[in-house]
């Protein structure tokens, strides 16, 4: 865990250069836009700890698998989020001394992201090694209004002297991937240009042939006017740039305006993206800094009127949250269904930047409640168009007849996963697609994308676990063999409860959609029915025998679930017992002690009652968290947000708050000691749940909202907003009251604390 970053509400602040901590800040300080992103790199050259990385979405590298013993069924590639051509830089030699904060004495550093706005703000002054001293501030953003383009404003000051400045403005394409497993580079060249002005390369990706532009213009200015400077221009491979060469006058500002324009084949035609990229920054070089940062302000401002979350009381925790939703929402726009949300967002490269089960389990209810439904729904049609794909997947695996396997990881949904355990046996998420259906449709009401789009994927999805689970005579029920559940840590078990209960309920929600679309809209069902070769009675009939009769391994002694077959066999210990030098397990532990071990990477039957929570009554709930919870490690950033809204919900009101801090300044203190390698923007949506569902209690039933708030001792008041069916809902909650409040919409009656209250404006 690291402290060095300044609480304050709405900016992350970090005071002094801290070079062993700079991939962490990079991380952290990150800009995206739903369309693009790149790490907090600085401008100027930078030769000690860096790692530099600009993104695109939905522009990827499909990776040759590198395994040691091949396995029929691995997936030939792991696609990886590609470092993309890099638009940021400024380089700067003043004299014959490049401008590079490692070699040079640096005071007042300090960077501040700046939440309200998106805005990266960093100034220093700098005493280069031959004495010569300069102050430098720097501000940056990818705008929100235009998600094709980002822009600089780069002031440097001498204090001490008067000389001659050399600036580099590149785009440099020649980029690499960390994680590649060749070492390969992904881009190659279609086309560079630069003019005095200008500099624009047009690179394509190899194999998946995306192309992305990426042009330059700059300004640059003195006491307010635009100056030309001693221009030179020069091309290399995958690179083009200017070199203008001016004077730094002794006291009087030099300002830089750097605009870029970053263009994608998956939203213009190839051969008119550099038409295209010089229209753009054109435009953008009309509209100016400030204008286009006044555009861009005014979206955050509307972004935040829908889904900010204030707590009084505790800075520190303010400033967690709001740093959760600012990551998440400048990672997914919901504007293009074709897009997903990474793991790591556009602040790094682990994980690939592909879809997981994350989006559907825990992304889902964030955007379901703070952006209109359309946003929400396109994160499902995404997996409707990967349909064909699913089914493709499961055929690999030997399943037949229209069964859809979806994958655990995605660009375009074929699995690109290949760890046995998690590609062919962490089935369970295959259903997450199932259940988020389901939860959009209670929260939105709009039953009738079961129509449009969902009962085809339920089909597919119900066909899979047909095949998947096998009758035991043993038993005289169903079993699923050879899984994985949530919990990592345990490969290769049978009857993985959580994986069981979601395969039966699937299998009844499949049911229900089936009526429901047959009375509602029988055009429609008979498409479906002969588009899918649906045999209803058949299958569905097997579909009902399957989740009545379905196993579920149970200690009937403690009255718990089990996780899995043969769980009682372990030596059960509990994590407080453990030494700390064992922790984490997954650095300190061969992989086979894990297995043999009881721990439990994150919630996995806690899982399954989270989403299921209406099944159980609060005695089984109490007895199942408090079997589970003192043998979990949270080694996975999914887990704490689980636990937290389940303690809520128990009464554990020290332990839901301990978990809280765990999972809302996850990032932000460095808790896993791995936020270099960029952020954990699926746990952000759990630290929102956290405080929505766990400590305001909101859930819904029957089409109503639901809340049973409390307040952590540690805080005055908190509020959060809900856009429910055409309504806005605010919510405050302090010690003695919890106002709820119709912002906007029809009359609505919520339930709060089990009683009827009819908001009204
Ligand atoms: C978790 C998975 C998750 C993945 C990506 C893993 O550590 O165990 O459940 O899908 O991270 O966030």
């Amino acid at each position: 865990m690291k402290q060095y970053l300044k609480h304050h509400e709405w900016h992350i602040i970090e005071d002094g250069l801290n070079p062993h901590y700079n991939k962490i800040s990079e991380s952290v300080f990150s800009l995206g836009n739903g369309r693009m992103g790149q790490r907090a790199t600085f401008e100027e050259d930078y030769s000690g700890e860096t790692h530099q990385g600009s993104y695109v979405a939905g522009v990827y590298y499909p990776d040759k698998t590198r395994v040691g013993w091949w396995k029929n069924g691995y997936p030939e590639y792991f696609a990886k989020v590609l470092n993309a051509p890099s638009w940021i830089e400024i380089k700067i030699k003043i004299g014959d001394q490049t401008l590079d904060l490692a070699k040079c004495k640096v005071e007042k550093f300090r960077r501040v992201l700046d939440m309200q706005q998106g805005l990266l703000h960093r100034a220093f002054t700098a005493t280069l090694p031959d004495g010569k001293k300069i102050s430098v501030d720097s501000k940056r953003f990818c705008s929100m209004a235009d998600g094709e383009i980002g822009a600089i404003r780069y002031e440097i000051t001498p204090l001490n002297f008067s000389a001659p400045i050399t600036l580099t403005l590149p785009v440099d394409a020649d980029v690499v991937n960390k994680d590649s497993n060749y070492d390969e580079k992904f881009w190659e060249e279609v086309s560079k240009e630069a003019t005095p002005g200008l500099a624009i390369v047009n690179a394509q990706t190899k194999k998946t042939l995306f192309q992305v532009c990426t042009g330059i213009q700059y300004d640059i200015q003195r006491n307010g006017k635009s100056i030309t400077g001693n221009v030179t221009t020069n091309l290399r491979e995958k690179y083009a740039d200017n070199v203008v060469v001016t004077d730094l006058q002794e006291g009087t500002p030099l300002v830089i305006f750097k605009y870029a324009a970053i263009l994608s084949s998956e939203n213009h035609p190839k051969d008119q993206m550099v038409k295209h990229c010089k229209a753009k920054l054109k435009e953008a070089v009309a509209a100016g800094f400030d204008k286009l940062f006044a555009d861009h302000a005014k979206v955050w401002a509307h972004k935040w009127e829908e889904c900010d979350v204030t707590i009084e009381g505790d800075v520190a925790a303010q400033q967690g949250i709001r740093f959760n939703i600012f990551q998440l929402t400048q990672t997914y726009t919901g504007e293009d269904e074709r897009l997903n949300i990474g793991p790591k967002g556009f602040t790094g490269e682990k994980y690939g930047g592909s879809t997981y089960w994350d989006t559907e389990a825990y992304c889902l209810p964030f955007f379901l409640s703070t952006a209109e439904p359309k946003v929400a729904r396109n994160l499902l049609v995404y997996r409707y168009k990967h349909l064909g794909k699913a089914i493709e997947n499961a055929q690999k695996l030997g399943f037949k007849d229209g069964a859809a396997f979806y994958p655990f990881v995605t660009m375009n949904g074929e699995e690109c996963h290949n760890e046995w355990e998690i590609t062919f046996e962490e089935i369970h998420r295959t259903s997450a697609m199932a259940y988020a259906m389901r939860d959009y449709i209670d929260y939105t009401g709009d039953k009738d994308y079961l129509t449009e789009f969902g009962l085809e994927v339920l089909i597919g999805i119900a066909r899979f676990w047909n095949q998947r689970a096998t009758w035991s005579e043993d038993k005289g029920k169903y079993v699923v063999l050879g899984v994985t559940g949530p919990n990592e840590y345990e490969n290769n078990v049978n009857n993985n409860w959580y994986t069981n209960y979601l395969g039966a309920w699937t299998l009844r929600f499949a049911r229900e959609a089936v009526d429901y679309v047959k009375t509602s809209n029988p055009k429609r069902y008979a498409e479906l029915v002969t588009k899918t070769k649906f045999e209803e009675k058949a299958e569905t009939d097997r579909w009902k025998h399957i989740s009545d009769n379905m196993y579920y391994p149970y200690d009937a002694k403690r009255k718990v679930i089990l996780q899995q077959d043969g769980f009682l066999d372990k030596e059960l210990i509990r994590v407080k017992d453990l030494k700390p030098e064992d922790r984490p397990l997954n650095q300190k532990w061969s992989w086979d002690r894990i297995l043999r071990s009881c721990f439990i990477k994150q919630a996995d039957v806690l899982q399954g009652i989270f989403l299921f929570e209406d099944d159980f009554d609060l005695d089984t709930i109490r007895r199942n968290f408090d079997f589970y919870e003192p043998m979990t490690v949270h080694e996975s950033s999914l887990s704490p947000c689980v636990h937290v809204i389940l303690a809520s919900k128990l009464g554990y009101k020290e332990q839901a708050y301990e978990f809280y801090l765990r999972t809302s300044r996850l990032d932000l203190d460095d808790y896993n000691n791995d936020t270099e390698e960029g952020c954990h923007i699926t746990s952000m949506a759990g630290t929102w749940m956290s405080v929505v569902k766990g400590f305001g209690g909101m859930r819904v039933r029957d089409g109503k909202l639901h809340f049973t708030p409390f307040i952590p001792d540690q805080w005055k008041s908190y509020s959060f907003r809900l856009e429910f069916r055409d309504r806005v809902i605010k919510v405050k909650i302090s010690s003695d009251k919890t106002e709820t409040i119709l912002e906007h919409g029809e009359p609505l009656e919520v339930m709060m604390n089990g009683k009827p209250v009819l908001l009204k404006k």
